[in-house]
């Protein structure tokens, strides 16, 4: 059997429907269940329902075969583990927005940047030689420089209707690109081999 690490929320739908797609019966998770575990009815496949910054966890460890996950969290996490793939689902960009027009502030010395991805963004200014002050939060990051907790935010943005709808604007791009991908167990594609390459050669033809 082969199982899956998957997110819930919003790549779930696009995740189902691409392994379809590929093969993979994913018709249980067409079913509204608090059910954690599903197994496909041809009893092939077993799929765990994550949070999509866990997907990489489980992957890592062993538990979960194959995953597909955000490369926001494949960046932020640094995980043990293969991305085979990009799946093209979901893209969004990782930025630093704010107040409309205040590009001025990211150059103050005194930056406090409110984000999830607190690696990435540590990452990102001292590659830049920029001492700031990162402030982590695990949600609701918009809030962040609307209450003056922060002065930006480092974020992704898809459709930019949550930094509107709080009064805010990217102010930098600085990783686009931001997609699901599969990511595999490194065990798992060695002695799994046989079941997992055609899936990802399935994978691949689809995506593109
Ligand atoms: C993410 C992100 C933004 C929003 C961006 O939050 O942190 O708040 O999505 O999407 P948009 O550009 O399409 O508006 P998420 O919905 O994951 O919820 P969270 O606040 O709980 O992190």
């Amino acid at each position: 059997m082969i199982y899956f690490a998957l997110a819930k929320g919003r790549l779930a739908e696009d995740s189902a429907a691409l392994l379809e797609k590929c093969g993979v019966d994913t018709s249980v998770l067409q079913k509204k269940t608090r059910k954690l575990i599903l197994k496909s009815e041809d009893g092939k496949y077993g799929f765990f329902l994550v949070k999509p910054s866990d997907v990489p966890t489980y992957v890592e460890a062993g538990v979960a075969d194959l995953g597909i996950a955000g490369k926001d969290t494949l960046l932020e996490q640094g995980k043990d583990l293969y991305e085979m793939l990009d799946l093209k689902l979901g893209e969004c960009k990782l930025c630093l927005a704010g107040f409309p027009k205040r590009h001025d502030l990211l150059t103050n010395p005194h930056l406090r940047v409110a984000t999830k991805y607190v690696n990435t963004a540590k990452k990102v200014f001292s590659e830049r030689g920029e001492e700031v002050e990162i402030i982590h939060l695990n949600g609701s990051i918009e809030l962040a420089p609307v209450t003056g907790l922060s002065d930006v935010i480092f974020d992704i943005v898809q459709t930019g209707s949550t930094l509107k709808a709080n009064g805010l604007e990217v102010l930098e791009d600085v990783y686009t690109g931001i997609t699901a991908r599969l990511v595999v167990n490194k065990v798992s594609l060695k002695t799994k081999a046989a079941e997992i390459l055609p899936l990802i050669g399935k994978l691949k033809e689809v995506v593109s």
